[in-house]
């Protein structure tokens, strides 16, 4: 197994980051999460697109332009023999005496790591996936993908412990989106998942939209009040690990039926299609 650091691909055990790194002491840095099908990568521009996003919210210089991320990415998988899994691409500021302003002159750190697999199982695209709520405790700008994750570490910890795949954030009595995913819920037909105002915006998430609107599906990406989750026919969570599930479960509640219903199944079968 082979890390790209800095520059270079090395084997995984001598891939080392110095302790004075920003990422280490900060969390000062970003990432992104891809994932690749057949040994070619789902949606890489976009994933691109936002980590230049967060490393210019962030005012960390990208080292590297769309084409070199391409070519260093694809060499990543092919030396790993990975054709179906996902890589992390993690870049921080930088190594530098601990202060909590930095100085000028950085050299980012890059790291990038291949791994096979990572599909859900089977068992919980058959049969839906429990979640339950938590309050939303992040801060201003989660539409930058950073690695201090500590709320939603906490909260993937507790979805966990209740026997849960995934806890969904509520903030201010309307639920957000997920540790690790966006989030649908399905009322009266209609598709709806919270608007691009403080959450991730999704890769999956944009393609779940895009196979809604071609299926002829009424979307509105309008903030949910979490009292509908009580009345909703199915509520869905897409993310680059869980692809597209169906929520049958919340915080001990069932959805609807408490079966994958047909919505997610015209989503789930979109998804596959754009990446076959
Ligand atoms: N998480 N919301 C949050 C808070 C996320 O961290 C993620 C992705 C998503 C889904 O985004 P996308 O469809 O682009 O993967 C939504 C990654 C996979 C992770 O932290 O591992």
């Amino acid at each position: 197994e082979v890390v790209f650091l800095n520059g270079g691909f090395v084997p995984y055990d001598q891939a080392v980051v110095p302790v004075e790194d920003r990422g280490f002491l900060f969390a000062d840095a970003i990432y992104e999460v891809i994932r690749c099908y057949g040994g070619r990568f789902f949606r890489l521009d976009d994933h691109l697109e936002r980590l230049e996003q967060s490393a210019a919210a962030l005012e960390i210089p990208l080292p590297y332009d769309r084409a070199r991320w391409t070519q260093v990415l694809e060499e990543l998988i092919r030396r790993n023999g990975v054709r179906d899994g996902s890589v992390y691409v993690q870049v921080s500021r930088g190594v530098a005496p601990r202060a909590h302003a930095w100085p000028d002159g950085l050299q980012p750190t890059v790291v990038a790591i291949a791994r096979p697999g990572g599909t859900p199982p089977a068992e919980a695209v058959r049969r839906g996936v429990k979640a339950i709520t938590v309050p939303d405790n992040r801060w201003g700008l989660c539409w930058v993908k950073t690695t201090g994750l500590l709320p939603n570490v906490l909260a993937k910890q507790r979805a966990a412990r209740a026997g849960a795949y995934e806890a969904l954030f509520v903030r201010d009595g309307l639920l957000t989106e997920g540790t690790s995913s966006n989030v649908f819920v399905v009322r009266e037909g209609v598709l709806y998942t919270h608007p691009l105002a403080n959450i991730l915006p999704g890769v999956t998430r944009m393609v779940v939209l895009e196979v809604a609107r071609e299926a002829g599906i009424p979307v509105r990406e309008q903030a949910i009040p979490v009292q509908w989750l009580e009345r909703a026919s199915e509520v869905i969570l897409s993310g680059t690990n869980s692809e597209v599930l169906a929520v049958v479960e919340v915080d001990g509640r069932p959805v609807g039926d408490g079966r994958p219903g047909p919505v997610f199944a015209r989503l789930r079968e979109g998804y596959l299609a754009r990446v076959a």
